[in-house]
């Protein structure tokens, strides 16, 4: 199956060689190419160029593209997109005035998430869940991570990792699953929060290593609910267990989670809203991608990630959504690079690397997706007719795709 595009306004983030990610000053720079090709054959990118270069071959299908871009899909690397009913209350609560800690020390926030999730079925929850990632990959999505962490028990953070590896098997596009038991304390283990973790460890990792069930371990690094001390001890019991750390640090206080996820080489640390200078220092230089959610920062008006500090230092940064019911209740990613843009700073150029390249590396998948590279597969977004790219943050309210492929296919 051959699928010729053509003539396409502008081919955006098109890189000849395989880049791992891109870091500070490099940030800047996004590859396109104007008026140009892309041939996907049998589901992966197998050329692309100057449409005066345009191959001569027999097409199945041809798709003409002109005004219109093409980027790869974006790459959401965060999101706790599995999760039951709504918190909509809490949301009218917070608009009368009261802060997320305040809500969270009233039974509100993750615990009673967790609540509804306990009474949900698995079926139920696959198909609440199913809604959500058939949103996501409309609006452009092609590549996603999704932690549990709303079920705080054996029982149920095990139903939610099943229904990740559900939604693995029914779409198609890449997901990693990632546990996150460590997101808060559950209310039968108040005061016994080493209990909870020993519990976590001894009990529940092992039957996610047995059943291959995540391929990463996160843990809310924060005052009030653990400590780096607990980090350490969750990472480490992670590693003896195959689990890669993709770590909750730093959201509203910097307590040393950032120097612990290095230690244990996190593929990322993710928050990111407070960062002492110290924390800067220590993630130079190593593999760790920095992940900022400017739609928590948003919606939950604390500061956001200061990236334009971070990249100066050369540091990548990527960008997710962190699609939740309590802090972030969008998956949309196009809103994620506009508020990037207009709230923290970024160039159109750094958000769509940020949201691509970089969002793929803290994945694990930037050998697969995040750039229009040849043999990578193709998962990629045609927009309506825009101006430039820039026209994404800027037309921050609009809906400017109009369809998206994934494996060369179109969604639909
Ligand atoms: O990434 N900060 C911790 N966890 C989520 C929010 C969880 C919730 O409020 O339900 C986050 O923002
Ligand atoms: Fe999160």
């Amino acid at each position: 199956m051959k699928l010729l595009f053509k003539n396409i306004k502008e081919l955006v983030q098109v890189r000849d060689q395989p880049i791992d990610f891109v870091a500070g000053e490099k940030m800047q720079e996004l590859p396109t190419i104007k008026n140009a090709f892309l041939l996907v054959e049998n589901g992966s990118i197998k050329d692309f160029g100057r449409m005066q270069d345009v191959p001569d071959e027999k097409m199945d299908r041809v798709v003409d593209a002109t005004g219109k871009m093409i980027l790869p899909a974006w790459c959401d690397s965060h999101t706790h997109l599995v999760y039951a009913g709504h918190r909509e209350g809490e949301f009218v609560d917070k608009i009368k005035g009261l802060s997320y800690e305040e809500i969270a020390k009233r039974g509100g926030g993750i615990l009673n998430s967790a609540q509804k999730l306990a009474q949900t079925t698995e079926d139920d929850l696959f198909q609440q869940s199913a809604q959500r990632i058939e949103e996501i990959i409309s609006l452009g999505t092609g590549a996603v991570e999704i932690k549990s962490g709303y079920g705080l028990s054996l029982e149920s953070e095990l139903k939610m990792l099943r229904v990740i590896q559900r939604l693995k098997q029914k779409y198609d596009i890449p997901i990693k699953a990632t546990f996150l038991g460590a997101h808060a304390i559950p209310a039968d283990y108040q005061g016994n929060k080493k209990g909870y973790l020993t519990m976590l460890v001894e009990e529940v990792m092992p039957i996610i290593a047995q059943e291959k069930l995540a391929e990463y371990v996160d843990i809310f690094c924060e005052s009030g609910y653990f400590s780096a001390e607990d980090t350490a001890y969750i990472l480490d019991a992670g590693q003896k267990h195959g689990l890669i750390p993709k770590i909750h640090v730093n959201q509203f206080t910097s307590i040393g989670g950032v120097q612990v996820g290095v230690r244990y080489k996190a593929l990322s640390v993710d928050h990111l809203e407070v960062m002492t200078d110290a924390d800067i220092q220590a993630l130079k230089g190593t593999t760790t991608m920095p992940v900022a959610l400017p739609g928590c920062s948003y919606f939950l008006s604390i500061p956001y990630t200061p990236v334009r500090k971070m990249m100066a230092a050369g540091l990548p940064i990527a960008l997710a959504t962190d699609f939740n019911p309590g802090s972030s209740p969008s998956g949309n990613m196009n809103f994620v690079v506009a508020t990037a843009c207009i709230k923290m700073k970024m160039t159109p150029e750094e958000a769509i690397n940020a949201a691509t390249i970089n969002g793929a590396y803290a994945m694990g998948l930037e050998k697969e997706v995040g750039s229009i590279t040849r043999g990578k597969r193709a998962n990629i977004l045609l927009t309506k007719p825009i101006h430039s790219y820039a026209s994404i943050p800027y037309l921050f309210g609009s809906n400017l795709i109009e369809q998206v492929y994934l494996n060369g296919l179109e969604n639909v």
